[in-house]
């Protein structure tokens, strides 16, 4: 079966069982501070599954892509990888427990659907704790079904609840389904979950049954939600009998790029393997990241700093493997756009500039890998000389600051010789060296959920306000380009040829708290795409909706409308609790596109 079959198949399975096929969305959130990427199926959903009301119903299915880059530097093993593509089906308040798991149970196993044979399925569910009990609904449910108690394992919170590490937001226990290789246990206690490489794990179902809150507490949620996930390359993985995801059709083509390119050569076994493999994730993700309706460009901050490592790293590989000629990494990346073009149209369109960020950011790492590669080597006799094995911190901050390395290829290249870094001296000269410490980032590339906290959504209506002044200060050409919000500050991008005066930059922040002071009423409604777009509603160019789409409106029609736009939400009641608005900076962000950083006070 191939990926294009698979998702065809999940989608028609949930259709059959009267769910609705919603888009899958940007890789890069919005509004979202915890985190860099869309990580999971889930994360566009989570005001939904907090209780909000979805415009397309109580049963979703979708596929989204994803990016996960906690497993980076495990990427090269067999199942590792940093983007992935995840099924989802979703009861909002619909079925929960026994309905999930039975359509989970009749999809895997059924004749018409993908046919796994039961004796080859394994399931954990949750063992139970102070928060929560033991989930003997859901063994019960897979018992029914003639999963055997032996391969029904009980695990505790780190491998059997699904939902926010150290935040707050919806959460639960959830149930695994996992592929038995058909390898001898590991040992005793060897079952479904274990990691000796028996078992796979290819769909997790999430019971939603509590708000995690600020103070810890795990508070029952009004409606109960299902959210599901099951990754399509381990999928296809198992269903071709495969041992490997880079062994897969999904795989195939860019694998087969590269090979052509090494023609033969590039080492021994398993480093060639390893690094053919990082070559076709890395290159995978990155264009995947820069094919996106809300693509970043490399940068040494937040995602733009994911994607350069991804891209460093890809090039490095590429080397280290004799690859000759340039550019390395745009050919293959014109392999994955075409292996996609079905499924993500989006990438075709931006095949251009996906190369032409790739080529830009290779010439400038080879120019900065030459050097510092050469440095790194003078450096390293008095290294080895380190009885530790400890290179310095301040040596690899050295190679970052003057050759622009990442410190994660520091460490690589150190590994390969025996050494280790000295991590939290490098960290120590980094933050002492740079504005912005990228210590924020680490914590957003571990994933999480989105901070629905007042002060977002504070920040999210008054981005409203922000995108309705400038379209009426500077004309209706000005158009949303990007959104970031943290609980500090908001950034809006938008079109405009150039940098806005003084004046206009006053003019646009009085307007917007003009509205804060009227205490306009924020009112949503739900409608089809078109009757929304047809009464006005301001849309994002580019981005995806489904066919019913909410709108917010910021004002009433006796008072005045001032802002309507199609918008997943959520927002304030009234303007009158936004505080006061300052723009703080107003600046170029890329062509033809401005950049406002403003603040609520
Ligand atoms: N959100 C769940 C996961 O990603 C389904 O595993």
């Amino acid at each position: 079966m191939t990926a294009d079959e698979l998702r065809s198949k999940y989608v028609d399975f949930f259709v059959s069982k009267g769910h609705v096929q919603i888009e899958g969305k940007s890789l890069i959130p919005d509004n979202d501070p915890t985190v860099l990427f869309t990580t999971a199926g889930m994360h566009p959903l989570v005001p939904y599954l907090l209780g909000q009301e979805h415009p397309a119903g109580k049963r979703l299915v979708d596929y989204q892509k994803c990016i996960r880059t906690g497993d980076i530097d495990s990427v090269g093993d067999p199942g590792h990888l940093t983007f992935f593509e995840m099924l989802g089906n979703w009861s909002l308040g619909d079925y929960f427990k026994d309905g999930a798991i039975r359509m989970s149970f009749e999809f895997l196993t059924s004749p018409q659907w993908l046919g796994i044979p039961v004796e080859k399925l394994g399931v954990t569910v949750f063992a139970g704790d102070e928060n929560a009990g033991r989930d003997e609904e859901s063994a019960a449910a897979w018992k029914a079904l003639g999963i055997p108690e032996e391969r029904i394992r009980y695990l505790p919170k780190e491998d059997n609840w699904w939902g926010p590490a150290g935040t707050t937001g919806p959460c639960g226990p959830d149930t695994e389904m996992f592929y038995d290789f058909g390898k001898e246990p590991c040992g005793p206690d060897c079952g479904p979950g274990c990691s000796c490489g028996k078992w796979l794990e290819i769909w997790n179902d999430v019971f939603m049954q509590y708000n995690k809150t600020a103070e810890g507490n795990y508070e029952p949620l009004a409606r109960t939600c299902v959210d599901t996930g099951m990754g399509i390359e381990r999928t296809i993985t198992i269903l071709n009998g495969k041992k490997s995801v880079y062994e897969t059709d999904i795989f195939a083509p860019i694998i087969g790029g590269i090979e052509r390119a090494l023609a033969g050569g590039g080492g021994d076994g398993t480093e060639r393997e390893r690094s053919i493999r990082i070559i076709s994730d890395h290159v995978r993700s990155a264009v995947f990241i820069l094919g996106d309706p809300k693509a970043v460009s490399p940068s040494n901050v937040g995602a733009g700093y994911v994607l350069r490592r991804l891209i460093r790293r890809a090039v490095r590989h590429c080397r280290k493997l004799g690859i000759a000629g340039s550019p390395l990494l745009s050919p293959l990346a014109g392999i994955v756009v075409d292996s996609f073009k079905g499924p993500y149209p989006e990438l075709t369109e931006k095949l251009p500039s996906i190369i032409e960020e790739l080529d830009r950011e290779e010439e400038k790492f080879l120019e900065t890998l030459q050097k510092g590669e050469h440095e790194f080597e003078k450096l390293l006799p008095n290294l080895l000389k380190d009885p530790r094995g400890i290179m310095s911190g301040r040596l690899a901050f050295k190679l970052y600051d003057t050759y622009g390395f990442p410190i994660e290829l520091t460490e690589e290249l150190a590994g390969e010789r025996g050494m280790a870094v000295n991590r939290a001296e490098f960290d120590e000269a980094f933050k002492k060296h740079q504005e912005l410490s990228r210590a924020g980032g680490e914590q957003a590339f571990k994933g999480g959920l989105q901070d629905h906290s007042q002060i977002a959504t504070r920040y999210h209506t008054a981005t409203h306000l922000l995108h309705q002044a400038l379209r009426l200060v500077l004309g209706d050409h000005v158009a949303q380009k990007g959104s970031n919000i943290t609980a500090e500050r908001m950034r809006f991008d938008f079109s405009h040829p150039a940098p806005m005066t003084g004046e206009e930059i006053q003019r646009v922040e009085d307007m917007v708290n003009e509205q804060i002071r009227r205490d306009l009423p924020v009112s949503m409604e739900i409608m089809d795409l078109d009757r929304a777009k047809a009464s006005g509603a301001v849309a994002l160019f580019g981005e995806k909706y489904e066919s019913q789409v909410k709108v917010y409106t910021i004002g009433e029609s006796g008072t005045g409308i001032f802002s309507k736009e199609v918008c997943g939400g959520p927002h304030v009641e009234r303007t009158g609790t936004l505080g006061t608005f300052k723009i703080q900076k107003e600046q170029s962000s890329s062509a033809g596109v401005r950049r406002i950083r403003a603040v609520l006070e």
